[in-house]
């Protein structure tokens, strides 16, 4: 039985067992029978199978030694929140609740509070709330909102003198100019132009490596690497990490990679991608990190626009059982962008000989070289190339509303000021943690959080290559045990599905449940125990917790709190882009309540705002776009090649804001939630996936008329792809022609864009002016047929009922 997200399944005997414990127990909703042995309780949970008949089953919220806020919760009544009249008067109202007058938006009184404090329960579906505990406030890096409304102030009335502050704790090898920040965010005005610390010449890579180990961190932990296969593992000390980084920046050096050059690093998840990413900071070349998972030709789009010295691949990863040829993909992809005049002239490939054999792998003498056979030959120091703060630091492509990927520019000093301080904030970061980040190096999380924010700040972090639920469900929670991870952040996708595998397990109980009823012991608690994916590891390292890619719905949140948190770790759902290099919109853990699924507030010196659809600015609650006022030192300076697109794409939307593409709700507490994208961009798992990137694969099909894509709720990826395709005239629908398409998209794009599914389309619902008119297939797509609307000025009305007569074939 589930009650509030708790379990407790209990009858006579359970009772006694309780009360002899003098307590009852907190059951997370996935380990219903061992139950007893978590509470201590010696007792079997079901000794008596035969008292079935009078078996009851209660539902009961825990409470035993543990507080609880709640307005509405008369038993609370002799703790030292409430007074007589029910109302919250104690210390820890005050320093949560009535501060929150002061924070910004319109953030107010609360009216109604349910609330719970962090460690002394279990958040359940009626508490809107969960406060931080003084004892994690008391250790936090931002204690309280008091302190956050001071930092925040200053940020925002004197962003110079706040932020060259912070950044004074880097090394430059010369101070910036005058000015720290040189803006111009209005289209109206101008070319839009962002620069922090220009003039200032500092490097990324020495402020990582070179600074903390002259700090003396030299032998610390930098990476751990833990590979797919259980048992495999390393790990480099800041100073191992170092004499590596500068072998490659030697070779690469030795290559003829200069100063602005571009490097495309298409690698797993192994120490050798944050090893080549500051290799390339080390000597000021550009780093275009892809993803591992995107095709040829999305590789080859990728190396035509950047024009590389250099492609830096593995031969091939295994990702759970999966052996994925890397190499063979590169080769392809150097193929195709030769056949548009751009050629690679070197291709490093790190052996990996775990899934793949040296002598099997495909190689082009002459320009393909291995790893091993070179870099460990070059000298294990190189000197710094110093740059300016407004030289590139890296590209990163991401989709947007056209089949074209954007080139996201970031350049050097601001995005490190502005990673490291967001990296050590958000994550209320200490020197004793240890950090994972599941997030690949080839997305924004993975540069800004897995490599650079961390490494800044002297973390250990580390690396997991495989898949997360490779041998099984629990491996993530194995990884966390066998490091002591305390600082775990993930996206709301893995989340979901380790929270269904979890249901899995309930079924299983419930199942064990009945046999225990029916007294037959057939001894399947062992077996339940190894089933037990996440309360079969102890995860007590674990401190504070993180999310990021898409919104993190409440009952995930709870779960991620409740089970994998053990109620005693905040969770900081980030929000922010691969634009916006660095977290826009975060719980400070220690410093004010979170409500499950909001990302809360803004961070120092990000001024949000939400706008109606004329741009005009709404105070107080309201729903509409979200956009930001005034530049951040981590901001993207363009998009590569094309300054234009950055301005039509980000700033004309709404003149005078970056506009993000998404759209977002404030409450009345001022809290943020977001609520998805309001353009062309679908979020599958945490992935951004353009809508015309998919249609564009679609319609390569050579049987492909016409395509339209939609996003659709997914239960664990958070949004699907649904697409309409029209055929070409008198072929015939067919399962292997559906399959052929989906095989088109992965080719072209890669696999985690494959369409979940495709809806056979005569035609398709368009105005009079031909434009497509997405709503209704969003409608018809989430089968919300009472809620098409008005559809009497399409051209042909009638291709709706086709469409949902065709729905489910
Ligand atoms: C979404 C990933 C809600 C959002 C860092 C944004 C989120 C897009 C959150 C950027 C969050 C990211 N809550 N939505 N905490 N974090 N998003 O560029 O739609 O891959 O616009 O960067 O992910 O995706 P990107």
């Amino acid at each position: 039985m589930i009650y509030n997200n708790h379990i407790l399944l209990t009858y006579n005997n359970i009772y006694r067992a309780v009360d002899k414990c003098g307590r009852m127990i907190p059951v997370p909703y996935n380990s219903i029978v061992c139950a007893a042995a978590a509470g201590g309780a010696r007792e079997p949970l079901f000794r008596n199978p035969s008292a079935s008949a009078s078996a009851s089953v209660y539902l009961l919220q825990f409470n035993c030694n543990r507080r609880r806020i709640n307005t509405n919760n008369r038993r609370n009544n002799n703790n030292n929140f409430m007074d007589s009249n029910n109302n919250m008067r104690t210390e820890s109202y005050l320093r949560h609740v009535d501060s929150r007058k002061l924070m910004p938006n319109g953030a107010g009184h609360i009216p109604h509070l349910k609330a719970v404090i962090l460690g002394e329960a279990l958040a359940s579906e009626e508490d809107d709330l969960v406060l931080p505990s003084k004892e994690f406030s008391d250790q936090a890096n931002v204690h309280s909102p008091e302190q956050y409304m001071e930092m925040y102030k200053r940020s925002i009335e004197d962003p110079d003198g706040f932020w060259s502050e912070i950044a004074s704790q880097f090394y430059w090898k010369q101070k910036w100019g005058e000015k720290v920040c040189d803006e111009n965010f209005d289209v109206r005005d101008g070319k839009i132009k962002i620069e922090w610390f220009k003039g200032g010449i500092t490097n990324v890579c020495y402020n990582c490596l070179d600074r903390n180990i002259e700090a003396g961190l030299g032998d610390k932990v930098a990476l751990y690497w833990e590979g797919n296969e259980p048992g495999l593992d390393g790990s480099l000390t800041y100073s191992q990490l170092l004499n590596q980084v500068c072998q490659v920046a030697n070779y690469l050096k030795d290559i003829g990679v200069k100063k602005g050059d571009a490097v495309i690093v298409y690698l797993p998840m192994i120490n050798e991608l944050p090893i080549t990413m500051l290799a390339c900071a080390r000597i000021g070349a550009v780093h275009s990190v892809v993803f591992a998972g995107f095709s040829a030709e999305s590789l080859a789009q990728r190396i035509t626009d950047c024009k590389p010295k250099a492609v830096i691949t593995c031969n091939a990863v295994r990702r759970g059982t999966k052996p994925i040829l890397l190499k063979d993909i590169v080769d392809a992809a150097i193929n195709d962008s030769a056949k548009d005049g751009v050629s690679v002239d070197v291709c490093l490939v790190y052996d990996n000989p775990v899934a793949l054999k040296r002598e099997d792998t495909k190689w082009t003498q002459g320009r393909d070289i291995w790893w091993q056979d070179v870099i460990p030959k070059y000298p294990s120091t190189c000197p710094v190339e110093w740059v300016d703060a407004e030289d590139p630091l890296f590209l990163l492509y991401t989709s947007g509303s056209t089949g074209k990927p954007k080139g996201v520019l970031h350049t050097t000093g601001g995005y490190m000021v502005y990673t490291a301080t967001t990296f050590k904030y958000a994550f209320d970061y200490k020197p004793s943690d240890i950090y994972w980040c599941t997030a690949d190096c080839g997305w924004i999380t993975g540069h800004s959080y897995v490599t650079y924010g961390p490494l800044l700040n002297g973390a250990t972090v580390l690396v997991y290559e495989g898949a997360p639920n490779y041998p099984d469900a629990g491996r993530c929670w194995d990884i966390v045990d066998k490091y002591k991870v305390s600082i775990f952040y993930t996206a709301p996708t893995l989340v979901r599905s380790l929270m269904r595998d979890g249901e899995a397990v309930r079924y299983l109980y419930a199942l064990m449940f009945t046999v225990y009823l029916c007294e037959i012991d057939l001894r399947i608690n062992a077996f339940g125990f190894w089933i037990r994916y996440v309360t079969r590891y102890s995860r007590k390292s674990l401190r504070v917790l993180g999310s990021v890619g898409e919104p993190i719905n409440p009952s995930a949140w709870r779960w991620f709190y409740n089970v994998v948190g053990d109620s005693r770790c905040p969770i900081s759902d980030t929000w922010w882009q691969t634009e916006t290099g660095g977290f826009m919109i975060t719980p400070l853990p220690g410093a004010w309540a979170q409500k499950p699924g909001s990302a809360t507030f803004p961070f120092f010196g990000i001024q949000p705002v939400i706008v109606d659809e004329k741009g005009v600015e709404i105070d107080g609650e309201c729903s509409g776009y979200l956009c930001i006022k005034k530049s951040w030192p981590g901001a993207f300076r363009t998009l590569y090649g094309d300054h234009e697109r950055y301005e039509t794409t980000y700033f004309k939307p709404f003149a005078g804001y970056y506009f993000s593409g998404d759209g977002c709700r404030r409450d009345k507490d001022g809290y943020h939630w977001l609520t998805g994208r309001v353009d062309d961009v679908i979020n599958v798992s945490g992935h951004r996936i353009g809508t015309a990137e998919v249609e564009s694969a679609l319609v390569s099909h050579p049987q492909c008329a016409e395509a339209a894509v939609v996003g659709v709720e997914h239960e664990v990826k958070g949004q699907g792809i649904y697409a309409f395709v029209t055929l070409v005239d008198s072929v015939p629908y067919s399962e292997d022609l559906r399959k052929d398409l989906i095989l088109t998209v992965r080719k072209q794009i890669g696999a985690f864009a494959a369409p979940d599914k495709i809806h056979w389309a005569p035609g398709l619902p368009k105005t009079r002016s031909g434009k497509i008119m997405r709503r209704i297939l969003r409608k018809i797509a989430a089968r919300q047929l009472d809620e098409l609307g008005d559809t009497s000025t399409l051209a042909d009305p009638n291709v709706v009922k086709q469409l949902i007569e065709l729905s489910d074939s």
